[in-house]
């Protein structure tokens, strides 16, 4: 995938898109960490506030590597629009378990999903900045492991159960559907599957949120399967 120059300017849109829901997550874990009362939890989410922001810089970078010359500014995508008004609601609400659904767990498995396949076509194209998007990714496989044992935790306290999780969870991955729906176009430029792409932000997800499978009581089902997950050369 992605071996031509025309390609450039579509992955450089893509990146425009991962930088915005950078921005996303750094909006969030802000107001995750004034809302926690746990204070390692607190230093987790200043953490990786001030990781996201540095995150959005990055693609800033291949950005303007990738396309030097003005974008013309990125296409308003509305679903992307709509999860974060979702996530914004839950955060009104301070419902702390929901936004580690949608932020950490759902978003950052999008997100993921997303880095992994792009991130074979940037190695090919000897992008630069190829060690910091491999503390990236790791990073963000950080950000997902730690909302996957939030939620495991609050279910362990009795605080949310297997089943309103899947339901809470469900509109959050029509709109991560819906994300990636809207960029097929963006995705044939490049030879890519839309739908491949959509199944896979599933298989980033703990399979308790998605199947019957019950979540590990110590919360190591979905951290094995994110720790035994390869990271990416460059
Ligand atoms: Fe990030
Ligand atoms: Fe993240």
């Amino acid at each position: 995938m992605l071996v031509s120059t025309d390609e450039r300017v579509p992955i450089a849109r893509l990146l425009t898109f991962l930088e915005q829901g950078e921005r996303m997550a750094h909006d969030c874990a802000k107001a995750q960490s004034a809302l926690v009362t746990d204070s390692g939890a607190r230093g987790f989410l200043c953490s990786q506030a001030r990781q996201e922001a540095a995150h959005a810089m990055v693609f800033q970078g291949a950005i303007a590597w990738l396309a030097p010359k003005n974008l013309g500014g990125s296409p308003f995508l509305p679903a992307m629009e709509e999860y974060q008004a979702l996530l914004q609601d839950a955060l009104i609400r301070k419902d702390l378990v929901e936004t580690f659904l949608a932020e950490q767990v759902v978003l950052e498995g999008l997100g993921e999903a997303v880095l992994t396949r792009l991130e074979q076509g940037l190695m090919k194209r000897a992008a630069p900045f190829g060690r910091l998007r491999r503390v990236l990714l790791q990073q963000e496989e950080a950000h997902h492991r730690f909302g996957c044992r939030q939620l495991e935790r609050a279910i362990t306290r009795g605080k949310a159960d297997v089943s309103s999780l899947q339901r809470r969870a469900r509109p959050y991955l029509a709109l991560t559907d819906a994300i990636i729906l809207t960029l097929s176009d963006l995705l044939d430029t490049i030879h890519e599957d839309a739908s491949a792409w959509a199944a896979d932000v599933r298989t980033f997800l703990p399979k308790w949120l998605v199947t019957d499978e019950l979540p590990g009581i110590s919360g190591q089902t979905s951290v094995m399967r994110i720790e035994s997950k390869p990271i990416a050369e460059s």
